[in-house]
């Protein structure tokens, strides 16, 4: 196999709440390979964002290694030498990336600014032009190139920010809940974005969520956060048949029923689990489940 386009090693980030410490990530540990979509998912709380963060190099972890395209970003001294590598090559996306676009600027300089940022020559001639082309990869056409974001619709606007991320033609695309602020029926179209970016296109997801429903859609393998840790990481087939952890058995049964008589009578799942331990375990080929050694 070749080596991951993300390996994440023994990661652990506490926050402090006076003299309180919280380990919002404890020892997690997974491997992205080029070209798959990887899900996190857990409930609010469990440290999803943390590890977005620390991947993106926003929060510095208190322990472990990343590794991105073989670069220790936690390392001060290689991350400054690949400082522009690292600027373009891995792009965030979140749940308020639409609304966080510049209200003042047209729709191709919100494209555009990063190139011109970094001082990339533009492949296709001009930054309009560039702009114009990233727009189209995300399914919008060029009568939006001078519209300003309060002119756009709420996926309209997500798109835009998406396009934006992709004009630095990044290798992976860190998307935290992208989806969750979106209408229902605006949230299928994203998620189908993804999916042909993916497919046709072969970007690299490190995708986040709530809940397992989006994930299975999307993703080639998933891994499960439980207040800190991973509590179970395999392929998203596998992960549906045959749920292993009990977090993720409570997980796969919050899943809503379409029929609102069953899911009246549904009992909760139980959240209340103890806090997870053990070492993450191979219980299958791929599939990995936090056991007590
Ligand atoms: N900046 C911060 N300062 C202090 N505590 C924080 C900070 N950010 C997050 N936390 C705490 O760390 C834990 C993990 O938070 P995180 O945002 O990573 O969770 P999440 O899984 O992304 O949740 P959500 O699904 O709600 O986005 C939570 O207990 C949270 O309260
Ligand atoms: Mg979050």
């Amino acid at each position: 196999m070749t080596a991951p386009l993300l390996d994440v090693c023994h990661l652990t980030h506490v926050f402090r709440h006076g003299r309180l410490i919280l380990r919002a990530v404890d020892d997690v540990s997974f491997q992205i390979q080029e070209g798959e979509i990887f899900g996190l998912v857990g409930e609010s709380g469990s440290g999803k964002s943390t590890v977005a963060r620390c991947v993106m190099n926003i929060y510095r972890p208190a322990k472990g290694s990343i590794l991105f395209q073989g670069i220790d970003i936690c390392d001060p001294r290689q991350r400054r030498a690949n400082q522009k590598l690292l600027q373009t090559k891995r792009q965030l996306i979140f749940q308020d990336s639409a609304s966080s676009l510049d209200q003042r600027m047209t729709v191709a300089e919100i494209v555009a600014e990063p190139m011109a940022i970094h001082r990339i020559v533009p492949p296709r001639g001009s930054l309009r032009e560039e702009a114009k082309f990233q727009l189209y990869y995300v399914g919008l056409g060029e009568d939006c190139l001078d519209k300003y974001p309060t002119e756009l619709s709420g996926g309209q606007r997500q798109r835009v920010a998406i396009a934006r991320a992709l004009s630095m033609e990044p290798a992976l695309l860190v998307a935290d809940e992208p989806i969750a602020s979106l209408d229902v029926s605006i949230q299928a179209q994203i998620l189908n974005l993804f999916r042909h970016l993916q497919e046709e296109h072969g970007f690299t997801f490190l995708f986040i969520a709530h809940d397992l429903a989006v994930v299975r859609y999307l993703c080639s393998r998933v891994a499960v956060m439980f207040r800190g840790k991973i509590v179970e990481i395999a392929p998203t087939g596998e992960l549906f048949r045959d749920p292993l952890h009990p977090y993720t058995r409570a997980l796969l049964s919050a899943i809503p029923i379409p029929d609102p008589q069953a899911e009246r009578s549904r009992p909760l799942p139980p959240f209340d689990l103890p806090a997870p331990q053990g070492v993450l375990t191979e219980a299958a080929p791929g599939h990995y489940v936090l056991r007590s050694p």
